[in-house]
């Protein structure tokens, strides 16, 4: 590296054997953000951390995202962090500020299946074996938009009616038709994109994304995943009662559990983490640290 008066010149090392994955400090400053970026086609192929990425913002606040969808590479050298778990465990709060903390992108795959059993049903198709085959069709041919926070099908928004408990029910009962699993799937390797992605659902590490390099399986208590989604519901004035609540958790579980095809458990090599006595902030910096913890460059 040569230093002068309004400059630093750093010439890369000779041979990719000289490279080494590091985690770049950008001191609040876009050049150096930006500079170091391009370290990232080093031909060795290592990881590079731009730390603080969002400093750009002072000259090209969508630097990254441009430089993203002009870089290609291989998808197995594209990040996962999967979450798994069962229902109301947190999984998708806990998926989706790790993913808004990364800079990662988001796949809700339990969404897929409350927009498929919607379509099915306005379809007129009841959700059972006998159609699997028109409901796992029928999948083919929607468009399923996630924008800002907002998921359209076929072009209306369903982002609320998708999230009553019965839509969540007959989430499950779809869920359990091993075709319509099976046209699901490239959708949801289709989210697995540069720079990262953070995967929520069931079967993220043990069907979708086998491969991640990080898999966690969150839980809690039946009593706390009842109550959180108690208070959930009330707060979005919705009335219902603890009881039916939890029986009907209890019951959405031992299906998911049961079900032939790519039943809800932990991957093999899924870390556990029970967040009964544990608030979002606590489960996220644990998460973050296993997650630095599998990086080839060091805290710094
Ligand atoms: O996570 P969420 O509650 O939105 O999921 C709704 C239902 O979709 C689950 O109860 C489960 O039956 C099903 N699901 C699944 N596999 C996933 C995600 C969700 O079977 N990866």
């Amino acid at each position: 590296m040569e230093e002068g008066a309004d400059f630093i010149r750093v010439t890369p090392p000779a041979s990719p054997a000289h490279w080494q994955a590091a985690s770049i400090h950008t001191y609040d400053d876009h050049r150096m953000a930006m500079c170091f970026s391009l370290a990232a086609f080093n031909p060795a192929g290592l990881p590079v951390r731009i730390e603080d990425p969002k400093c750009v913002a002072k000259t090209f606040p969508d630097y990254f995202e441009a430089l993203f969808s002009l870089a290609q590479t291989r998808t197995s050298a594209i990040p996962v962090i999967c979450v798994d778990g069962p229902t109301a465990s947190g999984k998708g709060t806990l998926a989706a500020v790790l993913a808004t903390e990364l800079g990662y992108h988001f796949l809700d795959s339990g969404s897929l299946y409350r927009i498929t059993a919607l379509a099915a049903m306005q379809a007129g198709l009841s959700l059972d074996a006998a159609h699997e085959q028109a409901i796992a069709d029928l999948v083919q041919s929607l468009s399923i938009q996630f924008t800002e926070g907002r998921v359209r099908l076929n072009g209306t928004d369903v982002s609320d009616t998708i999230r009553t408990e019965e839509a969540g029910m007959n989430a499950s009962r779809v869920s359990a038709l091993p075709k319509v699993r099976l046209a699901l799937v490239d959708l949801q390797h289709g989210f697995r994109q540069l720079p990262g992605l953070v995967a929520d659902g069931r079967d993220m590490g043990t069907i979708i994304f086998p491969e991640a390099a990080l898999k966690v399986f969150l839980t809690a208590s039946a009593e706390r995943r009842a109550e959180r989604r108690y208070k959930q519901l009330i707060s979005k004035g919705i009335s219902t009662t603890l009881p039916s609540l939890r029986a009907d958790l209890e019951a959405r579980d031992a299906r998911d559990s049961s079900r032939s095809v790519a039943p809800l458990k932990p991957a093999q090599d899924a870390r556990l983490l029970d967040n009964s006595d544990l608030t979002v902030e606590k489960s996220v910096d644990l998460v973050l640290d296993w997650w630095q913890g599998k990086q080839p460059f060091s805290a710094i």
